[in-house]
């Protein structure tokens, strides 16, 4: 909601407030995508990616492990800046990076919805610069 109520204020001709505005979009554009893709839930996104994600990505980077960060920029250079191809990522797993999806053991797997709601949450924490 924030992200709205920033972009409105950005949009009344307040013109120094333009780069905010800017990120803000991408933020809302994240979100809208995954809005149409069927009502992601972010906060549950956020307790995903802490339970499973965060012990190698905390803060959105890629720690001990090296490779490839969660910055918007990597994951469009990488093609991962889009709901499906990031669910398809986590799905599928990349190098020292596990799988969750159907090829996860039964206690790590997620289903669709949880694949959804992370994706979601990290395209729009890497939209706002994961502050
Ligand atoms: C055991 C450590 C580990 C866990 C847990 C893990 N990752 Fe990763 N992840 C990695 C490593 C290592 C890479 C870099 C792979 C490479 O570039 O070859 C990576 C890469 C990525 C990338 C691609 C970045 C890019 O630009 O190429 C994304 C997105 C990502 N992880 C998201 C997640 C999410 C979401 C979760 C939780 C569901 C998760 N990861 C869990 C280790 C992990």
């Amino acid at each position: 909601m924030a992200y709205f109520v920033a972009c409105l204020l950005a949009s009344t001709s307040h013109s120094r407030l333009l780069p905010v505005a800017r990120a803000s979009a991408s933020a809302v554009a994240a979100i809208g995508l995954v809005g149409a893709a069927g009502a992601a839930d972010l906060a549950a996104g956020e307790l995903l990616f802490t339970q499973k994600c965060a012990a190698c990505h905390a803060g959105g980077a890629t720690t001990s492990f090296g490779g490839n960060n969660l910055s918007l920029k990597a994951l469009e250079r990488n093609g991962y800046a889009t709901q499906a191809e990031l669910v398809s990522l986590v799905s599928n797993g990349k190098g020292l990076m596990p799988a969750f999806g159907a090829s996860a053991p039964p206690f790590a797997r997620f289903d669709a919805a949880q694949l959804d709601n992370v994706a979601a949450y990290v395209l729009a924490q890497a939209a706002a610069g994961w502050k």
